[in-house]
C-alpha cells in the first residue's frame, strides 16, 4: 500500500508518491453528467488527487453534493469555480460576488481544497480568473447570445470585464512565488488563445472573446509550473508553450462527444517521473 505522506529517500531529499486526475466543465445539470459522477470507483482513487477546473453548476445544493461525492472517491479535491458557479438569474443571490464567497465557503465546508496544495515535491497552484476581452472584442451575435452577460451581476465599481478579470487575478498575486519540485496549476479560463487548435470553424471563434485572459498567461508565466489545466472551452487539448504542458480534459455537454473525451485523466504520477528528477529545482534547472 502506498504511503499518503512523504517519504524520506536514502539522500535526505523528500520524495513524495502521488497521481493526479484532472476534469473540468463536468456540468451535472445534465443527467447523463450526474449518472457519471455516481459510477466513480469509490476505492480506485483513494490515494489520489482530483483536480476540478470549475463549471461543475449553478445550482449550489447540487454542487454541495457533486463535490462530496467526488470527496468520497479522492483523498484531495481542489476546485476552481467557473463562469456557471457564479451565475444568479435564479434570484437566490443578489450580487455574482455573494455567490464566489458561497461557492468557496461550500468548498470549506465539504473538505474542498481552493488554495495553494503541497504534498512532498508536488505544489498544486489553484488560479482564479474571468475573461477581458484580451482575446478579442465581442460581436453583437455574442453580446446577446452569452449567457454570463445576463446571469452574472457585479457591483458598480466592478463595470467591465477587465475589472472583473483584475479582481480575480489579483487574489493569485500570493502564490506566485510557490516553489517545488514539481509545480501545476489550473484555472477554469484559458490563458492564451494559441491552445485553441487550428481546426476550430470560423464561426465558433466568436466566443474566443470570453474564453480568457492573456493577463492570466502573465500569472503563469511568473510561477513556471511543468502543466497548466484549464477548462472552459470544452475542447480537450494538450499543447506545449515554451515549455509549459498546457491541459484541457472538460467532460463538457452530452452532445460535445467529439471534442471531449469523457474521462478521468491522469495528468500526473510521482511514480512515473525519472528518480533523477526528484528534488531537482525545475525552475533553477530551466
Ligand atoms: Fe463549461
Ligand atoms: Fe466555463
Amino acid at each position: 500500500m502506498r504511503r499518503p505522506d512523504d517519504i524520506l529517500g536514502y539522500s535526505g531529499i523528500v520524495y513524495c508518491l502521488m497521481k493526479l486526475f484532472a476534469v473540468s466543465d463536468l456540468h451535472v445539470d445534465y443527467r447523463e453528467n450526474l449518472n457519471w459522477i455516481r459510477s466513480l470507483s469509490r476505492e480506485d482513487y483513494q490515494e489520489d488527487v482530483l483536480l476540478l477546473a470549475g463549471d461543475v453548476t449553478d445550482d449550489l445544493r447540487l454542487l454541495g453534493s457533486t463535490l462530496r461525492a467526488l470527496k468520497s472517491c479522492f483523498s484531495e479535491v481542489l476546485f476552481v469555480p467557473g463562469n456557471h458557479e457564479l451565475w444568479i438569474d435564479d434570484g437566490v443571490f443578489s450580487c455574482s460576488l455573494e455567490k464566489f464567497d458561497a461557492v468557496m465557503s461550500l468548498c470549506s465546508l465539504e473538505g474542498i481544497r481552493t488554495s495553494v496544495y503541497r504534498q512532498g515535491c508536488v505544489s498544486i497552484v489553484p488560479l482564479l480568473s474571468w475573461y477581458d476581452f484580451s482575446f478579442g472584442q465581442p460581436d453583437a451575435f455574442l453580446q446577446r447570445a452569452w449567457r454570463d452577460f445576463r446571469a452574472c451581476r457585479w457591483p458598480a465599481e466592478l463595470d467591465s470585464q477587465a475589472k472583473i478579470c483584475d479582481f480575480f487575478l489579483r487574489q493569485n498575486d500570493r502564490y506566485l512565488s510557490t516553489y517545488n519540485t514539481h509545480v501545476i496549476s489550473f484555472s477554469h479560463f484559458l490563458p492564451r488563445l494559441d491552445v485553441m487548435p487550428a481546426a476550430i470553424p470560423k464561426h465558433r471563434r466568436r466566443v474566443y472573446p470570453v474564453l480568457g485572459s492573456a493577463r492570466l498567461d502573465h500569472q503563469i508565466r511568473e510561477l513556471q509550473p511543468a502543466i497548466h489545466v484549464y477548462g472552459h472551452s470544452h475542447v480537450n487539448q494538450t499543447i506545449e508553450i515554451d515549455g509549459i504542458s498546457y491541459m484541457n480534459n472538460a467532460f463538457a455537454t452530452p452532445k460535445e462527444e467529439r471534442i471531449a473525451r469523457k474521462e478521468l485523466v491522469c495528468i500526473f504520477n510521482t511514480e512515473a517521473v525519472p528518480s533523477f528528477l526528484a528534488g531537482e529545482n525545475r525552475r533553477e534547472s530551466a
